[in-house]
């Protein structure tokens, strides 16, 4: 029996070397023991020379099914799982669609394995949470984070490239018990070496507390599948955690209060108001070529039958000179009363989320892709709608006008109507969110999801995820902002 032992923490090249020494010369995956260095038997074990590397190209040709599937199993922490790749990489000179056979018990228990890997690969992109560390900008002009994070297998190495994507405009370093990954804006750095808990408690906890508190929607709890998805491994390290017992613990007299408070009836005096306004002389026209006269003429519009339904024109609102413009889709029943945009539970969720990102909401441009609320009334309720293609683009006069005063740097577009509103071309979200697009008219185009997207996720997993994701998209856009008015004030 040949002994062979290697680091393990998932280094597809370092097992893969091995394997193809060992396949070279004829060993079959009976005559090899494989042992992790380190392992409990190291003691006793006095692993074997491997066979030298064949020279000149390899004679073992595998799928590239194959590589994709090894290259996620070897991050497992099974001890078995080098025997089970190496075992699959023999079977496979003889069987070339050994992969396509599900029911083979080698075959279906790698596949579980992989799956396993891209399931905790998963998780660590919704649940490591970043805290600032030192004040302010560092030497190289970008602000510094660490996170901690306790992932069941060898997967930090895989993941470092997608934190290098989605963090790219700051410096942060990930520590795990598994090794561990860099960034300083020119490099990234990739360990397997395991790392030590820092002490990461700060102030940053807190806001990130009283956010969850505040999205956390108890009508949707569900006990199981919560401990299900977010085992307490995961739950520890993030600064929610200890919220959780509370709120589960009053979500039922939260459901009653929520309901309560659901009369999204229209007011009495709705019609009388909107009459009102029709017959009333138009006040001293503000001065032409400021927000405060498109607001006005906004007001009386009549470009699509929406206004005939709706309370009333909400406008944006914000500073003339804002840098950054938020974009929604339309007014919900709450801001139709209230003549405001994002003043209900999704404005909720998007005040929580650009405050614990650090953006002062008084500083930007909060409007919507439609001014008029569209609903269908269903007994005492308005139910929201979503606005047709026709709806959007008649609206786009008024956003395009309010864009052109502003004349921001950064526009974001948070849901598929703000996104086709300022784009005018069909992309789909998902696969430009996160990321800033250069735009015809030379502005930035920043997309995200819409927070009443995550009001309506039903599972809590899926929630926390998706959160997670969109409070990261405006740390992002906070950076973006930063790093333009860097340059701005160094040019
Ligand atoms: N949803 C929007 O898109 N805009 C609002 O103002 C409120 C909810």
């Amino acid at each position: 029996m040949l002994k062979v032992a290697l680091q393990g923490r998932g280094d597809f090249t370092e097992w893969r070397d091995a394997a193809r020494s060992l396949a070279a010369a004829g060993i079959a995956p009976g005559e090899i023991e494989w042992r992790e260095k380190g392992g409990d038997k190291q003691l006793f074990w006095e692993e074997d020379v491997l066979p030298p590397q064949p020279s000149g190209k390899s004679q073992l040709t595998v799928p590239q099914a194959f590589i994709d599937l090894a290259s996620a199993v070897i991050c497992h922490t099974d001890p078995v799982r080098f025997t089970l790749l190496y075992t699959l990489l023999w079977r496979l000179q003889s069987d070339r669609k050994l992969l396509d056979i599900v029911s083979d018990e080698d075959v279906s228990r790698a596949r579980l394995m992989e799956k396993s890997v891209r399931r905790d690969a998963h998780k660590m992109t919704a649940f490591v949470r970043f805290k600032e560390v030192g004040s302010g900008i560092s030497m190289n002009g970008r602000r510094k984070f660490l996170a901690w994070f306790e992932p069941d297998h060898h997967i930090v190495v895989r993941k470092a490239s997608f934190f290098q994507r989605r963090f790219n405009d700051m410096d942060w370093i990930i520590l795990t018990p598994k090794g561990s990954a860099g960034w300083d804006g020119v490099k990234l750095t990739t360990s397997h070496e395991p790392c030590e808990k820092p002490d990461l408690t700060d102030d940053a906890d807190m806001l990130w507390r009283t956010y969850y508190a505040n999205i956390f929607n108890p009508a949707r709890l569900k006990v199981k599948a919560m401990q299900a998805e977010m085992p307490k491994k995961y739950w520890k390290n993030l600064p929610e955690a200890e919220l959780i017992p509370g709120l589960v613990a009053n979500a039922e007299s939260r459901v009653i209060e929520m309901a309560k408070r659901q009369a999204t009836t229209p007011q009495p005096f709705h019609d009388r108001l909107q009459q009102a306004a029709r017959s009333q002389p138009l006040p001293e026209p503000a001065p032409a070529g400021t927000l405060e006269a498109l607001r006005e003429q906004a007001a009386v519009c009549t470009r699509c039958p929406l206004h005939e339904k709706a309370t009333q024109t909400v406008f944006g609102e914000g500073p003339e000179n804002a840098d950054i413009v938020f974009v929604g889709e339309q007014p919900g029943d709450q801001e139709d009363l209230a003549g405001r945009p994002f003043v209900g539970p999704a404005g909720k969720v998007f005040d929580q989320a650009i405050e614990a990102a650090g953006i002062d909401r008084s500083s930007l441009y909060v409007t919507n892709a439609v001014k008029h609320f569209k609903y269908e009334p269903r007994g005492k309720r308005r139910i929201h709608q979503r606005p047709n293609m026709g709806e959007v683009q008649h609206c786009r006069w008024w956003l395009k006008l309010e864009i052109d005063l502003i004349k921001p740097k950064i526009m974001v577009a948070m849901g598929a109507t703000a996104l086709a509103a300022l784009t005018e071309t069909k992309h789909r979200l998902t696969d430009i969110r996160g990321q800033a697009m250069r735009m015809p008219n030379g502005r930035l185009l920043f997309v995200t999801v819409h927070p009443s997207y995550l009001l309506r996720l039903s599972d809590e997993r899926d929630r926390a995820e998706q959160l997670a994701l969109f409070q990261q998209d405006m740390v992002e856009i906070q950076s973006l902002m930063r790093r333009i008015s860097q340059n701005d004030s160094a040019a």
